[in-house]
Parts: C-alpha cells; structure tokens; sequence
C-alpha cells in the first residue's frame, strides 16, 4: 500500500496545543509540545498487514538541543528516546524516520516527551508499509 500522512493537529493531544505560527508545516497546523516531560502526540494509524512499517515523522526543532521523545505502540514500547535534533530554525521542517512493527489493522503510536523542553513541533506522521514488506518472491 503507498504510504499514508496523518497530520499531527488532527492526532490526540496531551499537554500541547496546534499553532500555526511557523511556515513550512503541512495541512492546517503542527502541534507544539508543551515544555514537560510526559506530553504526547498520539496518532491512530491504520496498517493493512502485521508486519515492519517505517514511521516518518516531520518536524522542526528551533533550538540546539535534541527533543528526543519515546514511541510506544498500542501501549507497548517501541522505540525510546527517539532522538530529534536541531534543525536551525522552527520554520526549518525535517523528517526523522524509524522502523516499528505494527498489527494489523489501527494502531496507536505515542510519542511522549522525555525531557523537560518537551518534543519538537510535530507537523505530520507517515506510515509506510512497503519498507518493510517487500513483495513476496517467487
Ligand atoms: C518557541 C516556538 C514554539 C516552540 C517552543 C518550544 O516558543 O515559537 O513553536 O514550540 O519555542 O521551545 O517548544
């Protein structure tokens, strides 16, 4: 299947609001992290199969510091302390990705902040089935 965005500003929400105030972002918004540890994103997403899927997540970091964030999935841990450094400029957007394993059918990934600063501006999620599940051969 192609790969799907889910836009941040329509995923749920805990401690973190949707601005627009910075160019550069998809869709209508991103979502601003509040500066707490434990603030989150969470997006429902949808897989067609089990398997490995790549998580794209598009973003922008103002700062120097990195703005790592845990992603758990459907509670569970997946990946810890996500890592999204400096981008130079908060209307300055780039793509950190990294491979989970979904279920079939909707998923929920969290990205939580694990520090203080909170997490990056979060624009948008894409999820991609092919990366990890080539066609079959033979
Ligand atoms: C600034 C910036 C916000 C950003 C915040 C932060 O206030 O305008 O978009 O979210 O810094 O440090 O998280």
């Amino acid at each position: 299947a192609a790969p799907v965005t889910y836009q941040s500003e329509n995923a749920t929400i805990s401690q973190g609001v949707v601005e627009s105030n910075h160019a550069g972002f998809t869709g209508t918004g991103f979502v601003n992290f509040d500066n707490v540890t434990g603030s989150y994103v969470e997006y429902t997403v949808n897989a067609a199969q089990a398997g490995t899927h790549s998580l794209t997540f598009r973003y922008a970091n103002g700062t120097t510091a990195n703005r790592p964030v845990n992603v758990t999935i459907n509670g569970n841990p997946g990946v810890s302390n996500l890592a999204f450094p400096g981008t130079g400029a908060w209307t300055s957007w780039q793509s950190v990705t990294t491979n989970v394993t979904l279920a079939a059918g909707d998923n929920v990934i969290r990205t939580t902040a694990t520090t203080a600063n909170g997490g990056p501006n979060a624009d948008s999620l894409t999820v991609d089935s092919t990366t990890g599940n080539p066609p079959p051969t033979g």
